[in-house]
């Protein structure tokens, strides 16, 4: 799957489904499509549905859900009363080009969205639709990525030991990795694979989440295209709790794990998830 293929969909199904142009509505859609991502979740999903042989028209609209779920978790992340950032994907951050009031709507707004691109899919029937909300909803609230964010921002200004910033890792980060393996499993009917995907996600949010870490301490903001405001923020970061070296020695360590994982897979195509994991280490931005 390209990203271009993704992107058209994607914004065709959303004009599709939001049938107002209110201020809402702009905000939504500046955040989610003119603001591009590097749309590393749908590629997942994509990637692991070709894992599991499966059909991958099959998988537009969960690879849309889950970028509308990522994408509110990102606007309301930078919100003045979470790290209070104003460059994201390039452009300013949506409470910037809108006001916070839009810009909490905006998100509240994707939330739903994502249940809704289930909900209203062609292509899935009902057990797959029941079980990429369950999986949604789970990896996304509050036992999930919310919970996540809710360490992340009671542990600033504050020590944490390793542990708990690893579960912070996990839970704001891994969980929609994760959600996104699973979305590509559901979409290929291989229910039987959620567990081995929730241990290779685990992994894949830890490698992914130290390296934002790092890139916000070694990359400036006009590199990243968002604000790097961690020190600033005095957040606990994998940098600030392990250290620099300790950091990318584990995060390539992790890396090596989950290319370990999969190549256990013997069937199925699993070179497009390689090619990810691949491109992610490497990663700049
Ligand atoms: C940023 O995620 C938030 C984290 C979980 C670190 P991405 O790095 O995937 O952000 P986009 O989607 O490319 O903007
Ligand atoms: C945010 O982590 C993760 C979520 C939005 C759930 P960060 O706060 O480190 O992400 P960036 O660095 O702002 O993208
Ligand atoms: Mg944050
Ligand atoms: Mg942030
Ligand atoms: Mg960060």
């Amino acid at each position: 799957m390209q990203v271009n293929d993704f992107n058209n969909y994607l914004s065709n199904s959303f004009k599709q489904i939001i049938t107002n142009d209110s201020i809402v509505t702009q905000a939504m859609a500046y955040s989610l499509i003119e603001c591009q991502g590097k749309r590393i979740r749908p590629l997942l999903v994509y990637a692991t549905n070709a894992l599991f042989n499966g059909k991958q028209g099959d998988c537009n609209d969960l690879a849309c859900a889950l970028e509308c779920l990522h994408t509110y978790s990102l606007i309301h992340d930078d919100l003045p009363c979470m790290d209070n950032d104003d460059l994201r994907r390039g452009h300013l951050t949506c409470h910037k080009k809108y006001n916070e009031t839009i810009a909490t709507l905006a998100g509240d707004g994707l939330q739903a969205l994502a249940f809704e691109y289930i909900g209203a899919s062609k292509n899935l029937d009902d057990t797959q639709k029941a079980k990429a909300c369950y999986t949604l909803a789970n990896y996304a609230g509050s036992n999930g990525m919310v919970l996540g964010q809710c360490i992340d921002l009671e542990s600033e200004g504050k020590q944490i030991d390793q542990d708990t910033l690893f579960e912070l890792h996990d839970k704001k980060t891994g969980c929609l990795l994760t959600c996104a393996l699973c979305f590509g499993a559901i979409s290929a009917k291989a229910y039987d694979q959620l567990d081995t995907l929730d241990k290779i996600g685990k992994k894949l949010g830890l490698a992914f989440q130290i390296q934002d870490d790092i890139l916000d301490i070694t990359k400036s903001a006009a590199q990243l295209g968002k604000s790097n405001s961690d020190q600033e923020n005095e957040k606990c970061t994998s940098v600030s709790i392990i250290g620099l070296q300790h950091s990318q020695q584990l995060m390539q360590q992790l890396y090596q794990e989950i290319e370990d994982y999969i190549n256990q897979y013997n069937e199925g195509n699993k070179q497009p998830l390689l090619d990810i994991i691949e491109s992610l280490k490497g990663r700049q931005y």
